[in-house]
């Protein structure tokens, strides 16, 4: 694929994932295209050498595996995650306004930028769970139309707003809905109405605003690209793409997307939950290995941890390290810090250049300036459950945690060129200090 095709699929994969469920249903469809068999953590696995599988947790977190034709000596592994910060439609949604308006209740999911949420089409999108007669079931819905906005507040009304405006969630982000007519409940009517459900079989719901505006192309030679959503299902995007371009000879590859990564990871579809861990053991146990064998394997495996990485800013040039400073277009993105939020030391990252080198592709290293606390990610949560030797990168972006953000053109592309030699790739250690590299 070259860069064009690339950033069309994957502005599509944007569009077309405007939450964690939908990006975990988009990702299974691909991954049916190519063959893969999907797997239930509840039914019995019979896993065949030479095959691909997938498992998904709660709709919203997926691990692919495809196990090579030899003996596996271990696990080649990249984990990203599908979630993104957004507003949450809370339970008892409807707020009437002189009996003249309904606003929706939300609250924040994560740690968003604020300010361009307001003035836009939104809508929302996300699970409902229905009665049926011999059961619950989970439905998908996205009411695919604008449906809502986020009006500021006019300046006259607030004339010092330009020199810097506190938030505040319960006041300022209440998206407008309608206006009120004689109907009660109207917005579960319309969510019932899309899922082609009975307003009162719907038990629960989890439903996220999401901005309409779709993704594109920009800058003088289309040199970058913007969407929401790019942290992190860039590199979701691009895992999954090297996954399936991949030839796994000698190792286990494992394409992993977490949920739950902008609120701490802490669910049982995040990486400190037991998902990946539960695979790995399960698809050694189902092939006939060894507890020894578990054991030595994950000292012969090797993660990277993909999760949108920060460019230099052009209006904010001084808020980059001042020798670390990635560029959009300037490759991947190796991120250090020293108190471990990533998990990078000298081994994980010497072998990520390896692999960069072996792929072809440019990379670049990332640190906060020693005075910015920075933020965290999901690498370093994971080795709770499966400890191993693991790299944190991730592909330079703007206006991280916007709704709408900004990233380059070409960097998709050199992700998934470098997760195909990943995945097809060996990482073996016989013991601490020496290690090798299979291509
Ligand atoms: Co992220």
């Amino acid at each position: 694929m070259n860069t064009q095709e690339v950033n069309q699929e994957l502005l599509s994969f944007l569009d077309h994932s405007p939450n964690a469920f939908f990006a975990v249903r988009n990702m299974r469809e691909e991954l049916e295209k190519a063959g893969y068999t999907r797997l239930y953590e509840g039914a019995a696995w019979a896993l065949s050498q030479g095959r691909g599988y997938y498992v998904t947790r709660n709709d919203s977190a997926l691990i692919a595996f495809h196990i090579p034709t030899e003996k596996a000596r271990g696990f080649q592994i990249m984990a990203s995650h599908c979630d993104s910060p957004v507003f949450k439609i809370k339970t008892r949604a409807e707020i009437e306004i002189d009996q003249h308006y309904v606003k929706l209740n939300v609250e924040k999911y994560g740690g968003m930028l604020c300010a361009p949420w307001l003035d836009r089409p939104l809508s929302v999108a996300g699970r409902i769970l229905v009665q049926t007669e011999d059961g619950i079931e989970t439905k998908l819905v996205n009411v695919d139309r604008d449906l809502l906005i986020i009006p500021n507040l006019a300046i006259h009304m607030n004339r010092q707003v330009n020199d810097g405006y506190a938030f505040n969630a319960q006041v300022d982000m209440l998206p407008l809905f309608c206006e009120k007519g004689e109907e009660r409940n109207q917005f579960l009517q319309l969510i019932a109405e899309e899922a082609k459900v009975k307003a009162e079989d719907i038990l629960d719901t989890d439903l996220f605003l999401y901005n309409r505006m779709k993704g594109t192309t920009l800058g003088l030679h289309g040199e970058f690209i913007a969407s929401g959503r790019l942290d992190d299902l860039q590199c979701a995007f691009a895992s999954l793409k090297g996954f399936l371009a991949a030839e796994p000879k000698q190792s286990i590859a494992v394409h992993c997307v977490y949920d739950n990564e902008e609120v701490g990871s802490g669910t049982k579809q995040g990486a400190a939950s037991t998902f990946l861990k539960d695979t790995l053991q399960r698809i050694y146990r189902t092939l006939g290995y060894t507890e020894e064998e578990y054991q030595m394997s994950l000292a012969s495996s090797f993660m990277v941890s993909a999760d949108n990485a920060h460019a230099v800013h052009p209006n904010h040039s001084d808020k980059a390290d001042p020798t670390n400073r990635p560029y959009m277009n300037q490759g991947i993105v190796i991120k250090y810090s020293a108190n471990q939020k990533y998990t990078t030391d000298a081994v994980s990252g010497a072998v990520m250049r390896a692999v960069c080198k072996e792929a072809g592709v440019p990379w670049q290293t990332f640190t906060n300036r020693s005075d910015m606390l920075g933020g965290s990610t999901l690498g370093n949560i994971s080795q709770g459950q499966v400890a191993l030797n693991t790299v944190d990168i991730g592909l330079p972006q703007l206006a991280m945690h916007s709704p709408y953000e900004t990233a380059g053109a070409k960097d998709t592309a050199y992700l998934i060129e470098a997760a195909r030699v990943l995945f097809s790739s060996s990482f073996l250690g016989s013991g601490d200090g020496n290690y090798k590299l299979l291509f």
